[in-house]
């Protein structure tokens, strides 16, 4: 990222204000336009989810030559991850809900990676039983989703490695320690693991067609940060015989005390809701957060709230409002001045609340047959 932009991005660290059009400029992605997303839904055959038709996902790599192959019947599947960092944050569960409805709507298979050695080299203050305890507790919030489990299946690095190294032996031959260097900002301070990772985060999109002995293609949805990663893995898909993955990128959800992601890297514990906070801490949490709210009532009922800086707004709009209307009506009750901050956080609480039950209930249900989606074995050898 050139030095005169007044926001930064990569995989590992999220800083200033974001302007997102820009970063899809500088990263060189195509937008996410209504014709796709149109195309998409006739695919599905049936309403695209919220995250799509909000604007959340908003950019794109090779989504229509995708979609081309799919019509041609051509199957793909979905990857995605998690760097176990700590407990999840409601917003770390969107990517894993755009791929579940890509895998019921289509019948997707899912390739889940946990990145527990990815954590560990990248934050010195987290041990390896943290990473590994984190790796385990963020499995079965992603599980909990709704993963089909037979369609589903889960590179955790550290217990997984058998079944990765071979291709990812393959995969670091291809990359100069120029290009890690530049792309992820190294220093000479940064530890050879870290150096080395990229190549394991490659290796989920080309492993299907290594274990089928044939090209199936893969779709990626993930936070923008991410792309850097994949920028390589495209780079070298070829070289190797593999397709390259397509990606379906997300804006970063903001933090609740307003800052640009809702990363828990450096701020306070207050920025996120995480899915293990007890009730009366989501509760202040919540009270506490940063709106697009005036300074007095009378301004509000007067001037209308501002829904695009408001992290409240931002919850709504990634997950909270379940319905098309009900996004509509909150969006133009902050904006006309007919919904006040206070009563807007009461209802959000509300479905928070009842959605921290029912996630809870799944979470449970899943730890039983969460160990067994972990991948361990390789397919034969080349
Ligand atoms: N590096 C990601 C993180 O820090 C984890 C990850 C691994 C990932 N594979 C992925 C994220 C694929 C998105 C898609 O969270």
């Amino acid at each position: 990222m050139p030095n005169n932009e007044e926001f930064v991005v990569t995989p590992y660290e999220v800083r200033g204000r974001v302007d997102y059009d820009r970063l899809r400029e500088l990263f060189g992605t195509q937008p996410l336009t209504e014709e796709l997303l149109a195309r998409l839904k006739r695919l599905a055959g049936g309403e695209l989810h919220p995250l799509l038709t909000r604007g959340i996902y908003y950019s794109h790599r090779d989504l229509a030559s995708l979609l081309d192959g799919f019509e041609a019947g051509r199957r793909f599947f979905l990857y995605s991850g998690r760097g176990p960092s700590g407990p999840l944050h409601t917003s770390h569960l969107s990517q894993f809900e755009l791929c579940l409805w890509f895998q019921k709507r289509l019948g997707l298979p899912m390739y889940i990676q946990i990145t527990d050695d990815e954590k560990f080299w990248a934050r010195s203050g987290l041990s390896r039983e943290e990473t590994l305890r984190w790796g385990l507790e963020n499995l079965y919030d992603i599980l909990a989703v709704g993963f089909d489990p037979k369609l589903t299946h889960v590179f955790f690095d550290s217990k997984s490695i058998a079944s990765l190294y071979p291709l990812a032996i393959r995969v670091a031959r291809k990359i100069p320690y120029s290009t890690v260097k530049a792309v992820f900002g190294f220093e000479p301070a940064t530890n050879i693991g870290l150096v080395f990772y990229t190549a394991l985060q490659t290796v989920p999109c080309f492993w299907p067609s290594w274990a089928e002995g044939t090209s199936i293609p893969c779709l990626i949805p993930c936070g923008i940060d991410q792309d850097p990663h994949f920028r390589l893995t495209r780079d070298i898909a070829e070289g190797l015989g593999y397709p390259k993955p397509a990606l379906l990128h997300s804006r970063m959800i903001p933090g609740l005390l307003g800052e640009a992601a809702m990363s828990t890297t450096g701020s306070s514990a207050d920025n996120a809701l995480f899915l293990n906070d007890p009730p009366k801490v989501v509760e202040r949490k919540v009270r506490n957060a940063f709106t697009g709210g005036r300074a007095t009532v009378e301004e509000q009922r007067r001037l209308g709230a501002v829904p695009e800086i408001c992290s409240v707004w931002a919850l709504w709009r990634s997950r909270f409002a379940e319905t098309e209307e009900k996004f509509a009506e909150i969006t133009e009750g902050c904006r006309s001045g007919a919904l006040l901050c206070g009563e807007c956080k009461g209802q959000l609480l509300e479905r928070i609340h009842a959605f921290y039950k029912e996630h809870d209930a799944a979470r449970t249900r899943v730890k039983e047959w969460a160990e067994t989606t972990i991948v361990t074995a390789a397919p034969k050898e080349l």
